[in-house]
């Protein structure tokens, strides 16, 4: 079964709890659906060395291809300060698009909380070829 879009939004609130961020203060959670339905989560998880810490749409990414999955309906996406009440919009990084465009075709759906008025999530969605035009991906070579 495959979850909506509400519904993707309040796994990735769940896994933004999960956190680790010492530094940053800042917690990010994803929640990247397969084709099939299936979600894996993921959060950001910081490095006293800084360079090391993955973001949490790269954590829900390796963790599906790492258990064989390779086809992706969409990932919502919800950041902010730890102290926040409501969060706002938390875009994904250069890097983490980079990984969408290896693993994703052009009607990826990407879902990106907006806001929390009144305890209801307010979201946007996107394709992939929106957040990163003009992207360089596996296609433009000719060893897959
Ligand atoms: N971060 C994410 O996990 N995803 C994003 O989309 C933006 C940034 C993390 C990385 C770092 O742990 C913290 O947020 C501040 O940059």
């Amino acid at each position: 079964m495959m979850k909506s879009y509400d519904e993707l939004v309040e796994i990735a609130l769940e896994a933004r709890k999960m956190a680790y961020t010492p530094y940053s203060h800042f917690k990010v959670g994803a929640a990247l659906m397969t084709k099939d339905g299936k979600v894996y989560k993921g959060c950001n998880i910081e490095n006293a060395a800084y360079t090391p810490t993955n973001c949490a749409e790269r954590t829900a990414f390796f963790k599906a291809i790492s258990e064989g999955e390779r086809e992706f309906a969409a990932i919502a996406i919800v950041g902010g300060y730890e102290d926040r009440e409501e969060l706002g919009l938390c875009s994904p990084c250069g890097v983490c698009r980079q990984v969408m465009r290896e693993f994703c075709e052009d009607d990826f759906k990407i879902i990106l909380l907006t806001g929390q008025t009144n305890g209801e999530n307010t979201y946007e969605v996107y394709d992939l070829p929106e957040i990163l035009p003009l992207g360089f991906g596996p296609k433009d070579l000719k060893v897959k």
